[in-house]
This record gives C-alpha cells, structure tokens and sequence, in this order.
C-alpha cells in the first residue's frame, strides 16, 4: 500500500511510520511522499535522511479548498492509497475527504471524544482525568470526529505536567499507530458507520 503522511511539525509518529514500514513491520506498504504545510517543518528533514520524497505546499494565502487541491493532486500523482495525519494542523476540506474516502487516518494524543483539538494533553491536566491516552481514528469533515479504530489508555500521575504527560502518552501514540495501520493494510477492519470492526479494536 503507498502511504502519504501529512505533517506540520517535528514528525516522531511519521518517522515511527516510515521506519515500520521500511523495516517490513508494515507488510507490504510504502511511505512515497511526506508533505507539510510549513516550509520550516523538522519532519521534513527526518523524512528526507530516511530517504522519502518531501514536499512543503504552504496555504500561502490560498483558500482551504485551493491549498488541499494541490496536496491532492501531488498525492493521487504518486499513486498515494493511504493519507497519514501525524501533526498535521489543518482541517481537511470535503472535496480532499471524498478524495480518500476512508482511507485518511489521524492520531490525536487524548482518548476522543474527550479533549479535542489543541493541548489535548494540557486540557487533560487541567480537567483532573485520571485516564488520558491516544486515538487513531478516520477523519472527517469534523475536528477529531471520525470513526474510531484504535485507542489506548495512559496513567495520569499526580506529578504529571502536560509535558510529561504529553511524552508519556507519544512513547504509545507510535506503537499504537503501527498498530492500527498493520490492520488497516492487512484488510483487518470493518466500518459499519461509526463503529470499526476487527480484531483488537481496543488495544
Ligand atoms: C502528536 O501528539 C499527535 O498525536 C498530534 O500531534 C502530535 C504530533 O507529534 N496530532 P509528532 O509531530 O508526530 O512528533
């Protein structure tokens, strides 16, 4: 499967996806192209020290609609099957969603449908959860919305700071991504609408 990942910043869940499928832990699949919306991304450098093709398509100015056109297009031009979100700060437009209809995932560092959006992990502190945690799940024309494929829970500590909290809970958003995109190239789900089937949906 040809996987495209969308960043906007540091990149660790990419890198972690690019060198799970580059060492076959990902049967069959292929980061062909990293794209960010930011010129400067420090993901870009990771991506391209591992040998993957990088893009920067900023907004410049565009509509939402004109900016996602283009990263589609360079996408569906390098036959892309998969899109990865990994730190990608944008909302997709509707036309990019049907583009891959249920084949755009994302990561977000909280158990959704808790704590959406940014500082999900400070948001978690500051609400006094003892429980917090990361989801993988599709996206959709809603902020952290779509179906949910996979979940995983993680211990908040009395001590906890959203930054210790934050790397506690990245050290599980990487193998829970790995996870979730061997069940999804190895055809191991099923989508009856909100619900994702399979095995180990709740890992
Ligand atoms: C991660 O916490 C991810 O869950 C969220 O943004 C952060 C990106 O980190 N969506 P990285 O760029 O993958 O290191």
């Amino acid at each position: 499967m040809k996987i495209g990942i969308l960043i906007s910043g540091r990149g660790s869940n990419m890198t972690a996806i690019v060198e799970a499928a580059q060492s076959g832990l990902i049967a069959e699949s292929e980061v062909v192209v990293v794209v960010s919306d930011k010129t400067g991304a420090e993901g870009l450098i990771k991506a391209e020290e591992r040998g993957i093709e990088t893009l920067a398509i900023i907004r410049n100015g565009r509509t939402r609609e004109k900016h996602d056109a283009e990263i589609v297009a360079e996408l569906k031009k390098r036959s892309v099957e998969l899109v990865c979100l990994a730190g990608y700060l944008r909302l997709l437009s509707k036309d990019f969603i049907r583009a891959f209809p249920n084949k755009i995932i994302n990561i977000h560092p909280s158990l959704l449908p808790s704590f959406k959006g940014l500082d999900a992990q400070k948001q978690a502190i500051d609400y006094g959860v003892k429980v917090s945690g990361c989801t993988v799940h599709f996206v959709d024309e809603d902020l952290d919305h779509g179906a949910i494929i996979a979940q995983k829970a993680v211990e908040v500590r009395d001590e906890d700071t959203a930054e210790t909290l934050a790397a506690r809970i990245l050290e599980d958003e990487h193998a829970l991504y790995i996870k979730a995109l061997k069940r999804i190239v190895e055809g191991n789900i099923q989508i009856q609408g909100r619900k994702v089937l399979g095995k180990s949906a709740l890992t």
